[in-house]
């Protein structure tokens, strides 16, 4: 039976006909992109607005005071639920900022011509034109690792690809094209055989997947908020401490900074030496009030949810001729809901038209993964990505918009050559 989450997000409220909408309410299937953000999420915010905003750390006055405190009670928020202590965990702008940060104050310093960055071919460009910068500057190479036409990172070429020359392997824990889970233990445990660091970056899994980090013994690891439920512009660094430790400053201004003499100044030790600037408390706590309402829900039944709405999907997608999935056809435990996807005939971007016309919003394009699509033979794709609030009902009418697409094609194609 479907869940009914959507009453929880008052964008798709539509589907309740609150917005008028009764016919043809908004299916949004782009959740890879950015999710919705639950009510309690928006309430949070408006009433940090609302009722406190001071300047965290810089006032003695209540609010302020209450500022810093509701600012580091997200970070512990933050760090218990993905396995780590509040001390490894900085505040940044999204996902990307994270992994520039790696590049900027480790990665840069840290590596030499002749190092190696490992990293999937699949990776997005977040967690690609980064290190291509990174190898410029130092001499170091990257090295692709190609998953199989099912989406998966084999064991051979895990073993083959990180090598001594090794100095970071660079991952996403869920490819946001493929879906795929790839396989964290057994690259860290290469990465680390051979003394490379691991760059996780967890922006398609957060959501999705259970994550302790210090289980998985990565080194640092990288999200967003906005596809956790949470605001726009708000991300997590997660940094080992002795790592976080040995790293130099990436923003230089306010509040990063220890004493400052004319001509020089030194730096505050952990998070705070990496978060210039007034930083961003109504994210911070619009993010830990999305791991509240994450955590209540579950992993279990958000796992149970999503994946009945995989199978549906996929099983769907199998069965409508000229449809190609890119990656696993089938819904495994190492696949999640991200479905990228091409129609024989037709351009990615006109399917998505017609499903935009349906009112069923889905990408079109290359994903933030050119050399992925490229590597593929394909310049562009469709992508279709449910999570726990989709119903299997919006699943149908994806389905049977495509089918349609289908029929109109083959229509055409009768028409020319009958
Ligand atoms: N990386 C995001 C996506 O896959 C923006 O859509």
């Amino acid at each position: 039976m479907d869940s009914c989450y959507y009453k929880d997000f008052p964008a798709l409220g539509a589907f309740e006909g609150e917005l008028g909408y009764t016919s043809n309410p908004l299916a949004y299937l782009d959740n890879a992109a950015t999710t919705h953000k639950p009510s309690i999420v928006l309430q949070t915010v408006e009433g940090y607005y609302r009722e406190c905003n001071a300047n965290p750390y810089r006032g003695t006055y209540r609010t302020s005071v209450a500022s810093t405190q509701l600012y580091e009670g997200s970070r512990s928020i933050v760090a218990h639920f993905i396995g780590a202590d509040a001390d490894e965990i900085v505040f940044t702008r999204n996902a990307t900022e994270s992994l520039n940060l790696v590049a900027y104050s480790y990665a840069l310093d840290t590596l030499a011509p002749g190092d190696e960055i490992v990293l999937p071919i699949s990776e997005h460009h977040s967690n690609l034109v980064v290190w291509q910068h990174v190898c410029e500057k130092t001499g170091a190479k990257l090295v692709y690792m190609r998953p199989d036409e099912n989406g998966r990172l084999r064991d051979e070429e895990i073993e083959q690809k990180i090598t001594g020359a090794a100095k970071i392997v660079a991952c996403a824990h869920v490819s946001n094209v493929l879906g795929s889970v790839f396989p964290i233990e057994k690259i860290v445990e290469k990465a680390h055989s051979v003394g490379a660091v691991v760059v996780l970056d967890c922006a398609q899994s957060a959501a999705h997947l259970p994550l302790d980090l210090s289980a998985l013994d990565v080194d640092f690891a990288a999200f967003s908020g906005h596809k956790l439920y949470a605001p726009m512009g708000i991300g997590v660094l997660f940094a080992k401490r002795e790592l976080l430790g040995q790293m130099k400053p990436f923003l230089f201004g306010g509040e990063m900074i220890d004493e400052v003499r004319e001509y020089r100044s030194t730096f505050e030790n952990g998070p705070k030496r990496f978060e210039a600037g007034t930083p961003n408390v109504a994210g911070a706590l619009g993010l830990a009030t999305a791991i509240d309402y994450v955590q209540r829900i579950g992993f279990d039944e958000i796992g149970r949810v999503e994946r009945q709405l995989a199978t549906h999907l996929l099983d769907g997608m199998r069965a409508i001729d000229s449809v190609r999935i890119i990656g696993n056809p089938y819904a495994t435990l190492d696949r999640t809901g991200v479905v990228a996807f091409t129609v024989d005939g037709a351009h990615p971007q006109d399917i998505a038209l017609v499903l935009d016309g349906e009112n069923i919003a889905i990408r079109t394009g290359s994903h933030c993964a050119q050399p992925l699509h490229r590597s593929l033979g394909l310049e562009s794709s469709c992508r279709v990505s449910p999570c726990f609030y989709n119903t299997t009902a919006e699943i149908d009418r994806f389905l049977d918009t495509i089918e349609s697409v289908r029929r109109t094609i083959s229509r055409r194609i009768m028409a020319v050559f009958p």
